[in-house]
């Protein structure tokens, strides 16, 4: 049997290729050796975006997102967290189970109290308890499909090491191997992708590349990529440049060796760079630009493959609920 691979995104906007190569390509990439319960951690997003209708637009881009680039719905699972109930109803058992203190130290909550604190406020200002429980809910997202591993960003590493606690503590207290104990992995090769301004690429520094953008647009983004005062005929390092950075996650490495030694010969302009970044995007992301367009004008159609995943994920959610509830004796 093979092991299985499980990641979540969050609905919260447009997509970038921080998120594409961050999250979702090397995700894309486990699926040709793990089963993958892939999802849409739409009750996550609700700690910030509490608006319906922007709600429900993002979780469309984020499903047309997956779709295009490559996600075989008919392989795996693929839904939306909140079609599940089981979730909901797994996470407040689990929260029984886990320290408060350990929710205390999460590293979301306690980043949001320090910059409190250092405002003079009060420190649970603007803090709702879906920020503070937001750990439980996703040691319920992990636990329930008895995922193996959970390809993340480094920043949700403590997460997944919550749902290894909870899951040990809970097996070793019924005596039963109910959950499986899951390993966070990390793309290593891929690091933290630059946004325009060279700092890490995010929604929040407002410094992103969406993933899927039309040409004249993508030109006007790469536009912005802040490069150094250097001229045309001055030889330019390839490795401190935000363009090549970009560049490379996309290129051959015989592409990549091409244009580092362009950089370094001197006689290559920012505007030159900048219009290799934007071919190497448009050959890669061309195709599935289409596509994420098509389904975004037909969502019926990705309603219908929700709909076939949330079936199809419930059948395990139910037996898993059912265990877990006869081990607590709620029924
Ligand atoms: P944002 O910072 O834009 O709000 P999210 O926090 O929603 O992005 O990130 C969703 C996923 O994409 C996470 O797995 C995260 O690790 C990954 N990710 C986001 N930005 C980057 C980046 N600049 N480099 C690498 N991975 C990223
Ligand atoms: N918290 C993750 C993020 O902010 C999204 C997420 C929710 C998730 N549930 C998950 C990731 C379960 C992995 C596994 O990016």
């Amino acid at each position: 049997m093979k092991k299985i691979s499980l990641t979540g995104i969050k609905p919260t906007g447009t997509p970038h290729l921080g998120n594409y190569l961050g999250a979702i390509r090397p995700a894309l990439e486990l699926s040709k050796t793990y089963d993958t319960v892939y999802f849409i951690a739409d009750y996550h997003a609700l700690t910030t975006v509490q608006n319906g209708a922007e709600m429900r637009a993002n979780i469309y881009k984020i499903a047309a997102t997956w779709l295009a680039l490559g996600l075989n719905p008919e392989e795996g699972l693929f839904y939306k967290q909140s079609d599940i109930p089981e979730i909901f109803e797994l996470s407040w058992a689990l929260s029984c189970f886990t320290p408060k203190g350990f929710m205390n130290r999460a590293h979301a909550y306690k980043d949001k109290v320090a910059k409190n604190e250092a405002a003079g406020e009060d420190p649970d200002a603007n803090v709702n308890m879906g920020l503070y429980c937001y750990p439980c809910l996703m040691d319920a997202d992990i636990l329930m499909f008895s995922a193996d591993i959970v390809p993340v960003g480094k920043d949700q590493k403590q997460h997944v090491e919550f749902a290894r606690d909870i899951a040990i503590k809970f097996n070793k207290h019924f005596g039963q191997d109910v959950f499986t104990i899951p390993e966070p992995v990390f793309q290593e090769t891929t690091g933290i992708i630059p946004g325009l301004d060279g700092r890490k690429m995010s929604k929040s520094y407002d410094n992103v590349i969406d993933i899927f953008l039309d040409s004249k647009a993508l030109k006007k983004k790469i536009g912005k990529i802040v490069t150094n005062s250097q001229g045309i005929e001055e030889p330019k390092d390839p490795d401190s440049c935000n363009v090549f950075k970009l560049y490379k996650l996309f290129a051959t490495p015989e592409q990549t060796e091409a244009l580092a030694a362009r950089y370094r010969a001197g006689g290559m302009g920012w505007g030159h760079a900048k219009q290799e970044l934007q071919n190497v995007l448009e050959e890669h992301l061309g195709a599935a630009r289409e596509k994420y367009f098509y389904l975004l004008d037909h969502t019926e159609e990705i309603d219908k493959i929700l709909a076939y995943g949330k079936e199809k994920a419930r059948v395990k959610s139910k037996a898993m609920m059912e265990k877990v509830r006869s081990l607590l004796g709620t029924y």
